[in-house]
């Protein structure tokens, strides 16, 4: 089945007070009559429901009667999940269950967020194709949210994402406002690993990119990550280089040990996905990374001169 959306599509998007949340309520609510839950109730347009309890989430999307459901939910913090394994689970995988139940029930597509986190980093690029293998608690509990989405429903799109990036200054929980945040500290030094290679991946962008999959009706899976690919120091050198203080911060290249205590959930070398499939049926809206960045860093310039 395809469709167009249009006003009357009713579109249920549960987890959505988060960074991709936010990207994804923008678009969606200007298209769509849509629904949105958290259960960090951080906006107004925000009501509150638990994935991981069914009869919560259950009554919040039958209330609606939506025509597809958008399930965003999951605990992000990959140390977090290494800590709190039982609640990463009950989240990300249990909780991915109930919400794509409901939607096998109304008979409805069904989109699920998956990570390139779900590779082992074997090689350097990984096609939609390819085999997983999780090595962290998030990686792992993500998986099982993918399998049973593809295992159980006739109508869905899992949809792989890379290093997020977006919701600015107050969402993003990521690298980006993790660099940003340390600027704010008056830190003049960075330490960021140059060992750890992906591909981000811009929340306004990804947003679209889901559009044109519904809008496709071509169920399945699908990488959907920005053009391009590179290391975390990339990226930082770019973002400075964007807010126009490479003359004032240095960037100390530093390999993965550095952080070893810090950051302890075990990362692949290489999570770097292709747009394999999306290319293949003319689905790709993903700008090159560097371009997004361009483009994001402009939020915190300007957070930046309003100090
Ligand atoms: N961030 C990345 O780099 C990345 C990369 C690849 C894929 N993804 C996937 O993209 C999707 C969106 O993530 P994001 O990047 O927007 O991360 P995010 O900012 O952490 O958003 C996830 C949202 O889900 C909420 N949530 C947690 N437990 C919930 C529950 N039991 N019921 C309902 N909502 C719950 C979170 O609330 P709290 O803040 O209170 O936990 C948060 O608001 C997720 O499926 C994630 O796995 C993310």
């Amino acid at each position: 089945m395809n469709f167009k959306i249009n006003k009357s599509t009713k579109i249920y998007i549960s987890g959505c007070g988060g960074m991709l949340g936010l990207a994804m309520y923008n678009l969606f609510s200007k298209l769509a009559n849509v629904k949105a839950t958290d259960i960090d109730v951080n906006e107004d347009w925000l009501t509150y429901a638990d994935v991981r309890d069914m009869e919560s989430i259950k009554a919040s999307i039958n209330e609606f009667d939506p025509d597809v459901i958008i399930n965003l939910a999951a605990i992000t913090d990959m140390e977090l999940c290494e800590k709190e394994s039982d609640n990463a689970w009950r989240t990300n995988s249990l909780g991915s269950e109930n919400v794509a139940l409901i939607a096998l029930q109304l008979n409805i597509p069904h989109v699920y967020i998956s990570t390139a986190g779900i590779f082992g980093g074997e090689k350097e690029f990984f096609n939609d194709f390819d085999t997983p293998n999780p090595l962290s608690v998030y990686a792992k509990s993500k998986y099982a949210g993918e399998l049973f989405v593809k295992q159980t429903l006739p109508k869905y799109f899992v949809v792989r994402a890379g290093w997020m990036m977006g919701g600015g200054p107050v969402k993003d929980k990521k690298f980006i406002n993790k660099i940003y945040k340390q600027l704010l500290e008056g830190k003049t030094t960075l330490d960021v690993v140059d060992d750890k290679l992906g591909t981000p991946t811009y929340t306004v962008d990804f947003a679209k990119g889901i559009l044109a999959l519904l809008e496709s009706g071509y169920y399945g899976v699908y990488n959907q990550v920005c053009p391009g690919s590179c290391s975390r120091y990339e990226v930082a050198v770019s973002f400075i280089k964007q807010l126009e203080m490479e003359n004032i911060i240095n960037i100390n290249r530093v390999s993965s040990d550095f952080f070893s205590k810090e950051y302890y959930a075990p990362r692949p070398q290489s999570e770097k996905l292709i747009n394999m499939k999306l290319i293949a049926r003319n689905l790709l809206v993903m700008r090159d990374w560097e371009t997004c960045l361009t483009e994001y860093s402009l939020e915190y310039k300007q957070n930046w001169n309003s100090r």
